[in-house]
């Protein structure tokens, strides 16, 4: 039977990663892989996620299964972090634990499917690398809507809002919360506000991806226009992931929150949804989600976690402008100021595909293929090497 199928080709990443782990040269630069780097070049476990871990070793008492949904400890804690503690919203909220924020994603697009399967799902172009295939590949219909303007290197805003006002009553719209990748540019406050204003009147169903809270402005910062849209809106989903902001990559813990028009339906979408997870994963992995609701659960290890947070964050922000000055002294005929104001890891250099090449070939800097760079790769040693390289090959 399996003789039937053809070799795929490798994960893009995944090459990258391998290309840049077989480079002997010592001075080889990883901006592919999508974790958070310190200025070591090492993505370590939290101070926080260590603590909590050490006391779930010594108080867990069972490693039984939980529900299909997860432990509801957890999932009533995500509901906070993201809508806060007293959303209007909350009685028709429900949240499933997930296997990170692609396992909510996926589960996400089995609920679209059973609630109306004919309905489209439209994702910015660009989107991260994985949106198409997950929740194309589940069977949800995919259109797009303009998002990045590559000439100028900024928010295609009056684009966006046109399309919007076009889209189907009744479609759903992704967007990322904050981050976006692989752009690393969000709307504001205000282009929010007219996004929400375009969803609330054409009666779209607006679906948050967030993979990224706290990365951006701050944990409640990031998460405003996901709570001011719950507001307005009678059904929401939001798929959330602690991958990141809580470095637990390989632990596979997210969660997905969905809004209803009120707690009787919100009950309903909760049995369908957890059927779903039956038929798939039939449960979610458990450490993770534990180590998360402990430390949002103890004020203390809240308060570390949202300091080392916040390091993170300054981080990001620091690497971006020590790459943006050093590119002004390298390459003062070009641009690269939309790198210093992006959010998050990710920003699209603006080079080209052979450029990119060139990059890897010639320096043994690495790179996604349209020029998206992980700015947690970018070190103070790094910096200027990567500067020049970037400026020979302009
Ligand atoms: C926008 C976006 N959504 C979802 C995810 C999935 O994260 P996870 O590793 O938790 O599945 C990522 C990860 O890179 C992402 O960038």
């Amino acid at each position: 039977m399996f003789e039937s199928l053809t070799a795929l080709p490798p994960d893009a990443i995944l090459k990258l990663i391998g290309e840049h782990q077989n480079d002997a040269r010592e001075n080889k630069v990883d901006l592919g892989v999508g974790v958070y780097r310190d200025e070591h070049g090492q993505t370590p476990i939290l101070a926080a996620v260590k603590k909590a871990e050490r006391y779930i070793l010594d108080h867990q008492q069972t490693k039984a299964y939980t529900g299909s949904a997860g432990d509801p400890v957890f999932n009533e804690t995500m509901q906070d972090l993201i809508f806060g503690d007293h959303s209007s919203a909350s009685g028709r909220i429900t949240t499933l634990q997930s296997p990170g924020g692609s396992g909510s994603l996926r589960v996400a697009a089995g609920l679209i499917l059973r609630a109306k399967a004919d309905v489209s799902l439209w994702v910015s172009d660009p989107t991260w690398n994985n949106h198409v295939p997950l929740l194309g590949g589940a069977g949800v219909q995919l259109e797009t809507y303009p998002y990045y303007d590559a000439d100028k290197k900024c928010l295609r805003i009056d684009a966006l809002l046109e399309t919007l006002s076009t889209i189907p009553s009744g479609d759903i719209v992704l967007f990322h919360g904050c981050c976006h990748n692989p752009t690393g540019i969000d709307p504001s406050s205000e282009q929010w506000r007219q996004i929400a204003d375009i969803v609330v009147e054409r009666g779209l169903l607006p679906f948050i991806d967030i993979a990224y809270q706290g990365l951006a402005n701050g944990i409640d910062e990031d998460v405003q226009a996901i709570r001011q849209l719950a507001e307005r809106v009678p059904e929401m989903l939001v798929s959330s992931s602690c991958s990141k902001n809580f470095g637990l990559y390989r632990d596979r813990v997210g969660a997905l929150s969905i809004v209803s028009s009120d707690a009787d339906v919100s009950q309903i979408v909760y049995s369908q949804a957890s059927q779903i997870v039956r038929t798939i994963y039939s449960v979610p992995p458990d450490h993770g989600a534990a180590v998360v609701s402990h430390i949002l659960r103890d004020p203390d290890l809240r308060a570390q976690w949202a300091a080392e947070l916040g390091e993170m964050r300054e981080r990001l922000k620091s690497v971006r402008s020590m790459l943006v000055e050093a590119l002004q002294e390298t390459a003062p005929a070009h641009d690269f100021s939309h790198i210093g104001s992006a959010n998050g890891m990710f920003s699209y250099l603006g080079i080209s595909p052979q450029q990119v090449t060139r990059l890897k070939t010639d320096f043994g800097i690495y790179m996604e293929g349209f020029g998206r760079i992980n700015v947690a790769g970018i070190t103070a040693k790094n910096v200027g090497y990567l500067a020049e390289s970037i400026a020979r090959v302009l």
